[in-house]
Parts: C-alpha cells; structure tokens; sequence
C-alpha cells in the first residue's frame, strides 16, 4: 500500500492507478479504524478494482467544546489495517494540503442537514459537505463509499454529489454491529466499562420502535416510549429519536414509503447516533 501526504504525489498515485483503464473507489475516514470502515473497504474492493482510503481528522466538522483535539490518533495501526483488508492507496493529507492558507469556501446543504445532528451540531455538516467535495476533486473516484451508521452524512453526500454534478457513485454500507447490537464507533472507545454495557440500550430502544410502528402502533407514542427506555438506562439527554423519510429525511408521522427511524443520545460524556430501517411488510 502507497502512503502520501501532499497533493501532488496523490494526484500522481491515482494517475498510477488508473493507467491500467480500471476503476477508483474512494473511502473516507478520519482514522481510529474498526470494523465498520474496514466493512467500507471491503465493499470498495468489490465495486472497484483500486481502493484509495483518506485518513484526515476534519478540524471544520467539529464544534467548539467538541472532541476534536482527543480525537483518537492511531495511524500506524490504521494503515495496517488499511493494507490487510487490501487498500491500494493511503491518503492522510497534512491540514495545508486541505486548507491552504485564505481557504474561503463553504459547502452548505439545506433540506437533508436541518434538524437531527444538525440541530445540535451548528455547521457540523458544512465541515462534512466542504471536506468530502475536496476529498472527491482531490482523489476524482468513480465510487465512494459512507457507512449508514451516519445515515444523515450519506444522505447529504447524495444530495451534495447530485447537486454539484460529482462524476461519483455513492455507496451506503449497512453498519456494523458489536455482538449485542451497539454500532461500532470510534467514540465507543470514550465509554467507561459500565456505560459500555448501558449504551446497548440504544439500538434496543431503536428495534423496539421499529418494530412497533411496522406493528401499526403510533409512531409519536412509541417514540416517546423508546426515550423513557434510554433515560431508565442511564442516558443523560436525549438529543433526538425522529421518524424520518429514508431519502429526502423530510419527518414522517406514518410511514407509506420506507422510513428511517434516527437518533443521538449522551450516556456520561459521550454522545452517540445510530439508526435502523423502517419499512413497512
Ligand atoms: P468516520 O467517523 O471516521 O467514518 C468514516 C466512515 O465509516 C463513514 O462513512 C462512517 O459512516 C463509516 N462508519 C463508521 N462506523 C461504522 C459502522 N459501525 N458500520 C459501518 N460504517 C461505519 O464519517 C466520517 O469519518 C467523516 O465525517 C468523513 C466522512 C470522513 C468526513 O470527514
């Protein structure tokens, strides 16, 4: 596997790459890799012939008294990984090389990125939307590959790829689970042993709720359910369990078309999302 830092030596990697006529899947991360991003690489190797992975922890995506500075950093294991699971191509750009001195540019959504995570997250997504346009002019894939673990970045990553004309096919990747059903995130890692074994009640509370309202019952009152379930678990707030269109994510209150039930919930000091279909028989 190739390791580059500087534009000018990934735009050549990729030129290498693609000497042969095949394809480029691109998969983005900001590192402390696991299970789910090597599910994406995985993926990528299937869709593609080359697969260019990008480690960057994305400053602009983070808000202040967010965890950017205790960020995991691990990225002599992570490109281990990377090589293992068949990576081609590691780009882990220094920040210059992302945000030359006077950058100016803002890639901002609306629709997709109102309300959920980007209720609580004020420009969080406009960090996301401007990084990954870089990353897909940087790299140019013919395929990039998002977990639907954060199911609200995909959805804006279709959206913003529609809009500005990116020759780019997106991929969402089912999440990865741990055995009792907690997504793995690299967050996961700021759990204490017994907020660990709490947090599960997340993506039970989320089956639960799906299953109910595939069952008929009221989506409001089974939400409303599925919260006093994650506060009698030890959750500390709830940011938000929402009904959603699994497309446009415009609010559902039944569901015809299929759905998304999403939500993000702090148990201590960390805050974690997940999300599950919900798709009537
Ligand atoms: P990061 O959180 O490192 O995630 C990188 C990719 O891995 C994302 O597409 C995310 O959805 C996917 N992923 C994370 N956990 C997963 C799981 N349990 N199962 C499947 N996929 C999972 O998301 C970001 O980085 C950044 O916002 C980024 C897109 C790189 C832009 O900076």
């Amino acid at each position: 596997m190739q390791l580059e830092r500087r534009l000018i030596g990934v735009r050549a990697a990729v030129r290498g790459l693609r000497s042969d006529g095949g394809t480029v899947a691109l998969v983005p991360t900001m590192g402390a890799l696991h299970a789910g991003h090597i599910a994406l690489v995985a993926r990528a190797r299937e869709v593609a012939d080359y697969v260019v992975a990008s480690i960057f922890v994305n400053p602009t995506q983070f808000g202040e008294g967010e965890d950017f500075d205790a960020y995991p950093r691990t990225e002599a294991e992570d490109a281990e990984k990377l090589e293992a699971a068949g990576c081609d191509l590691l780009w882990t750009p220094r920040p210059e090389e992302v945000y030359p001195t006077g950058f100016s540019t803002t890639i901002r959504l609306t629709g997709v990125t109102e309300g959920l995570c980007g209720a609580s997250r004020p420009g969080h997504f406009d960090g996301v939307a401007t990084v990954v346009a870089k990353l897909f002019n940087q790299i140019r894939p013919d395929y990039a590959l998002f977990g639907e673990k954060d199911y609200q970045q995909l959805a804006l990553i279709r959206r913003m790829a529609r809009d500005l004309d990116f020759e780019v096919e997106v991929i969402g990747v089912p999440t990865v689970r741990e055995a009792d059903g907690l997504a793995l995130s690299s967050r996961n890692a700021y759990l204490t042993e017994d907020e660990r074994a709490r947090a599960v009640a997340l993506p039970d509370a989320l089956g639960e709720t799906a299953a109910a309202i595939v069952a008929g019952d009221d989506a409001g009152d089974a939400i409303i359910a599925a919260k006093a379930k994650l506060f009698e678990a030890g959750f500390a707030t709830v940011d938000y369990i929402e009904l959603r269109d699994a497309e446009t994510l415009e609010p559902v209150e039944t569901p015809e078309r299929p759905a998304r039930l999403l939500a993000a919930a702090r148990i201590g000091k960390t805050r974690l999302i997940d999300n599950i279909a919900v798709e009537m028989g």
